[in-house]
């Protein structure tokens, strides 16, 4: 194949604003980027930081008109619904302290919500602003980054059709090394709040990164965690959160996991890698080669699909935007994510039904689900490493 393919969405009609992201963050602009990918909405509104200072000048350098950058999220949600142009879904990418009140603000005032993970810091929380978004009818997208990767879809799809078997063990991983040396007490603002349970919760590595490992495999395979077993551990002098965890997993059904996160891993930069075991086969992805995945099918030789090709799965082959061999990667995956809300939204907003296919994005329940598994993890380890049911 060498053609492209035009955006997924059609014109930019809907509108967004957004809570954090102000200049010098990470991952607001990326999401920024990514609603600009397919012209999915346009940014119109924003309280992109505390520092007023700084939502003036990112609005400025965004175009966003100076009447609505707003000097907190509460202000924004009240002076949004009470425009005839109002936005139609917020996008909250600030610290995860700040994620619950923020949303909440916005879906008592009837506007969609795309907020990043973990989504809050307690249960309660995150099945309050789930049922809220029931309640008032209105869509939640959660950004977990990793099931917008065509392979991904591709190997949901796989286990969805019974390629593999039935699913015996899963092998999840997230090494990253950047907290190996103390980084939060020498001005990585990023690490600062990350250590620190009052911006970060109560868990800095599995929050931040095993919660990807739990909703990748989660999303992948559709195994629910039963209950699990976790040892977490702080290597990095007087911190007071995780930097790496160990957990055991058995699943509904029978199936069992072991996934590892770890920010003191020295030599890796972004390792997401699952591994799952079939009865039939085995399945193998990496983040950081994400346009290649690993299938093995008993007693023959081992495969390496490519995003691209012609015998990918529809929910995979739909999503190549170039030829295979021109890497795609982060931003195209969180783009995905946009386009499928941004669809959702546009059929929900012209009163249709939505179907599960429409609802093919992460949604307040897969943020319950992440929240769950945080909490759960710290309680393990805090009781010695005992196993926690899941749903007790
Ligand atoms: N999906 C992913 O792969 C992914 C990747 C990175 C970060 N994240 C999540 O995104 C969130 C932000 O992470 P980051 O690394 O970009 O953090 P960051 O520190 O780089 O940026 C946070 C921004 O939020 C602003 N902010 C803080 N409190 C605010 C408030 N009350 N109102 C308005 N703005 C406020 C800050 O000024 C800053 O601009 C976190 O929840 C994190 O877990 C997700």
């Amino acid at each position: 194949m060498i053609e492209g393919k035009e955006t997924l969405s059609g014109g930019a009609v809907l509108r967004y604003g957004m809570v954090g992201g102000g200049a010098g963050s990470f991952i607001g602009e990326v999401h920024r980027k990514a609603v600009a990918f397919d012209n999915t909405a346009r940014l119109v509104a924003g309280c992109f930081s505390r520092n007023f200072q700084n939502t003036l000048a990112t609005g400025a350098s965004l175009g966003v008109a100076g009447e609505r950058l707003y000097r907190d999220y509460e202000e924004m949600a009240a002076g949004e619904a009470a425009r005839r142009d109002g936005i139609d879904f917020v996008v909250i990418v600030t610290p995860n302290h700040a994620h619950y009140g923020a949303a909440k603000a916005f879906l008592t005032r009837g506007v969609h919500v795309v907020c990043d993970k973990p989504l809050t810091f307690t249960v309660a929380e995150a099945e309050e602003l789930g049922q809220l978004a029931r309640e008032r009818n209105l869509l939640f997208g959660v950004t977990y980054t990793y099931s917008g990767y065509p392979l991904v879809k591709q190997a949901r799809e796989m286990i969805r059709r019974g390629d593999i078997g039935a699913i015996r063990v899963v092998m999840g991983e997230y090494p990253q090394d950047w907290l190996a040396t103390p980084a939060e007490a020498a001005g990585n603002k990023q690490a600062a709040w990350r250590t620190d349970p009052r911006y970060a919760g109560i868990s800095n590595c599995v929050g931040d990164i095993g919660s990807h490992i739990e909703h990748t495999v989660s999303y992948i395979t559709g195994l629910r965690i039963q209950s699990l077993c976790a040892n977490l551990q702080s290597f990095g002098p007087d911190r007071a959160l995780d930097d790496n965890g160990e957990v055991l997993v058995r699943y509904a059904g029978g199936a069992s996991g072991v996934y590892w996160c770890s920010q003191i891993a020295v030599g890796h930069d972004n390792g997401l890698k699952v591994r799952i075991f079939g009865t039939k086969g085995s399945i193998e992805w990496e983040q950081e080669n994400p346009n290649y995945l690993k299938v093995a099918l008993l007693g023959q030789p081992v495969q390496i699909l490519s995003r691209g090709c012609g015998y990918l799965y529809p929910p995979a082959a739909r999503l190549a935007r170039i030829p295979s061999g021109h890497p795609e990667g982060y931003y195209e995956a969180f783009a995905n994510l946009y386009a499928a809300f941004g669809a959702a939204l546009t059929k929900h907003r012209a009163g249709l039904a939505l179907t599960e296919d429409d609802l093919d994005f992460p949604t307040a329940a897969a943020g319950i689900d992440g929240v769950k598994f945080i909490n759960c993890c710290v309680e393990s380890s805090q009781r010695g490493s005992v196993w926690v049911e899941l749903d007790s």
